[in-house]
């Protein structure tokens, strides 16, 4: 086996079958690989081998050690004793928690012990299985259907070490434009401009904040990509300029799927330049989704990405803001919900290869196609792409949306985990359809799903045709003034938010993470995944059953302040949180000082900024991270520090302003206890001394 140190701390071993030369190149890199130092495995590795041609490799287990991440996962955080397949596909009506592979696959595992972390990539983009010391408890076992044997190890001992090395070698997460931080609100059946617009009137007539609305499949003339239904959206430029006034931007849904239509541009382009993948006989490979009979882009050739990327133009001149690039398995109808076959052929711009062996790529690939095809159309933007499908690495291209759950309260609860699974597999831009997609709501369930959604990465209420309206205002008062009330609460969080976006550009920090990611010696966290840290001062345990306004909450060490009532706990403990509906039980680090903003409903408004602060007798810091919001321009940074005594005396500090970026707002404000303290905004260092009664 070729073992190589690759970077600080990542180990990359290869077996290749027949004599083939090593070749490391993968969809999962961000750079293309290096030839890197002979390095060592220690005994971790107990047998790497080709059985019947299929690589097949064996993990010794350290006793007591269990395994976490494995990408896009409904049922829990742990995956100690369990069995995983990476093969993504468009589950049957939705997925509940007892599935397993779902759109996107990261064959990465991260394994803990006593605080003690490492990480496993296996990467092939292929179907892999991972046993987790389920049919073994001494093995954790990797079985992939073809391809070279391929694995990185990344050293901890921290999971935040781990996922540092894992993202610097499958790529961070871009900075997204602070527009993207806001409330977004989407639904399969906004059929004309005119319904668009009456949404959006909705939501400013309501003060309800909003900041992006969506175009599902129907804007489309007859679902055929990169076209507009000249009927309903007879003047998208008009019309997107109107809602742009108003604050509103608009991302549109894009399919991989092309109509087979000869008088259709995008089709005879794709295949006058042989751009579509083929059938083992070498015909065009067709298939039905939406628009009938599709041909589907070989996204594996860079030729093909490119001319994917520019047809974006369409959308972008008429001033659409981002894409959703769905459908994207890909998922097919015939039969219904399948993917390719395994024969079929992706030329691949003279690298041929068959489906079997990229087949959990093909989404990434058409999401870096989407965001090259941004990038190179307004490079002075920040694209906004969002992906169902992926791979390991997708962070680089997309955010993730967690595709078609229910509305259902088990689903709610579901995507806890969901996301804290994500984040650890460096997926940490994620969001789940708020309120959920099929089945009808009610008032109740989409309040308490606000409640959470709003601490999501990306936040998005989302439900799909036919179903129950799910606007904020659909199931009237006390629930929409409840849906208002978070909404606003995500608004005053985006300073914290955006400062959290950063340190995860940085180092693959996740933005909403498990507890475990902050207390990795505490055992108890391994599987609390029914509450989850947003950064590392806030402490978020929804409620996600009906009726309910109390639940269990474990804190763990530190002490820990009652976001509403400002009342502190001394952690590891386990409280009882009343958590009445517009109240979800938020828990905030004591001394950990957060940046918010105001409560604004969209962030073409300018806002100000409040140091809130829970203090008592310790210390703690925390930063915050401005810029112009979108661009490349320049940025600044400073941290907060809090000293608290015994006696009620907090000295609140703020260091000085680092970088070339100058925030617009002339004072800065400072909550310690019930008293606001006004500064004035400079760059200069801010000393403040109170006497709180703690
Ligand atoms: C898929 C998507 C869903 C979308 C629908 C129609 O089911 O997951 O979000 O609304 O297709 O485009």
């Amino acid at each position: 086996m070729d073992v190589r140190r690759v970077a600080d701390g990542v180990v990359r071993a290869g077996l290749f079958a027949d004599g083939r030369p090593p070749d490391y190149s993968s969809p999962a890199l961000a750079e293309p690989p290096v030839v890197g130092e002979p390095a060592s495995l220690g005994d971790l590795v107990e047998s790497a081998e080709f059985v019947d041609g299929r690589p097949r490799l064996v993990i010794r287990r350290a006793e007591g050690e269990r395994y976490f991440a494995c990408g896009e996962r409904t049922a829990g955080l742990e995956k100690t004793g369990s069995h995983q397949v990476f093969w993504n596909i468009d589950p049957p009506m939705g997925h509940t928690a007892s599935f397993n592979n779902l759109y996107t696959s990261i064959p990465f595992v991260l394994a803990l012990r006593a605080g003690r972390a490492y990480g496993l990539l296996y990467d092939y983009t292929g179907r892999v299985e991972i046993d987790l010391a389920r049919d073994d408890p001494s093995r954790v076992v990797f079985e992939a259907t073809g391809g070279d044997l391929v694995f990185y190890v990344f050293e901890g001992p921290t999971p935040r070490d781990v996922l540092d090395r894992y993202t610097a070698l499958t790529g961070r997460t871009p900075m997204p434009p602070l527009w993207a931080l806001g409330n977004h609100q989407s639904r399969w059946s906004y059929m004309s401009a005119d319904e668009v617009r009456s949404v959006a009137a909705e939501f400013r007539a309501r003060r309800i904040p909003c900041e992006v609305l969506y175009l599902d499949i129907d804007y489309m003339q007859g679902y055929r990509v990169f076209t507009w239904d000249s009927e309903r959206f007879p003047d998208p430029e008009r019309f997107l300029a109107e809602l742009r006034e108003d604050g509103f931007r608009v991302v549109t849904i894009i399919d991989p799927g092309v109509r087979v239509d000869e008088s259709y541009s995008v089709y005879r382009e794709g295949r006058d330049g042989g751009f579509f993948c083929l059938t083992h006989e070498g015909e065009e490979y067709r298939n039905v989704v939406w628009p009938g009979l599709c041909a589907f882009p070989d996204f594996s050739s860079a030729a093909v990405r490119d001319w994917w990327g520019s047809l974006h133009s369409w959308l972008l001149d008429a001033g659409v803001a981002g894409v959703w690039c769905d459908m994207n398995e890909p998922a097919l109808f015939v039969p219904l919900q399948s993917t390719m076959p395994p024969d079929v052929v992706h030329p691949g711009g003279g690298r041929a290869r068959m489906h079997a062996d990229v087949h959990n790529a093909y989404g990434q690939w058409m999401a870096q196609a989407t965001r090259e095809g941004l990038a190179t159309l307004r490079p002075e933007r920040r694209p906004f792409v969002i992906s169902r499908a992926g791979y390991a690495g997708m962070q680089r291209h997309a955010l993730q949306w967690t595709g078609d759950n229910s509305s259902w309260w088990e689903h709610l609860w579901m995507s806890m985990p969901q996301l804290q699974n994500l984040g650890l597999s460096g997926v940490a831009w994620a969001g789940v359809d708020n309120g959920g997609f099929f089945d009808d709501g009610n008032g109740e369930l989409l309040a308490r799903w606000t409640e959470l959604g709003v601490f999501q990465p990306f936040c998005r209420n989302h439900s799909a045709m036919g179903t129950a309206r799910q606007e904020p205002w659909a199931f009237g008062e006390p629930w929409e003034s409840i849906c208002r009330e978070m909404l606003l609460l995500r608004m005053r969080l985006l300073p914290y938010l955006y400062t959290l976006f950063e340190e995860c550009h940085r180092t693959g920090a996740p933005i909403l993470r498990p507890l475990l990611f902050e207390f990795p010696e505490d055992e108890t966290t391994y599987t609390a995944d029914d509450q989850f840290m947003v950064g590392s001062a806030l402490l978020v345990a929804p409620i996600t059953r009906p009726g309910l306004e109390h639940r269990h909450v474990y804190l763990p060490e530190g002490t820990w302040h009652h976001f509403w009532t400002g009342d502190f706990v001394s952690g590891p403990a386990h409280v009882l949180a009343h958590a009445p509906l517009g109240q979800p039980a938020i828990y905030v680090r004591s001394n950990t000082p957060i940046p918010m903003g105001d409560p604004i409903q969209h962030t073409g408004e300018s806002s100000g900024l409040t140091w809130r602060v829970f203090a008592s007798p310790g210390s703690g810091s925390g930063d915050l991270y401005e810029d112009a919001g979108d661009g490349y321009g320049p940025s600044c940074r400073r941290t907060a520090h809090v000293e608290s005594g015994d006696d009620g005396r907090v000295r609140f500090s703020l260091s000085i302003r680092e970088g070339e970026f100058v925030p617009s707002r002339h004072i800065t404000r400072v909550q310690l206890g019930p008293e606001v303290v006004e500064v004035p905004e400079s760059a200069e260092p801010v000393v403040i001394e109170r006497l709180v009664d703690l």
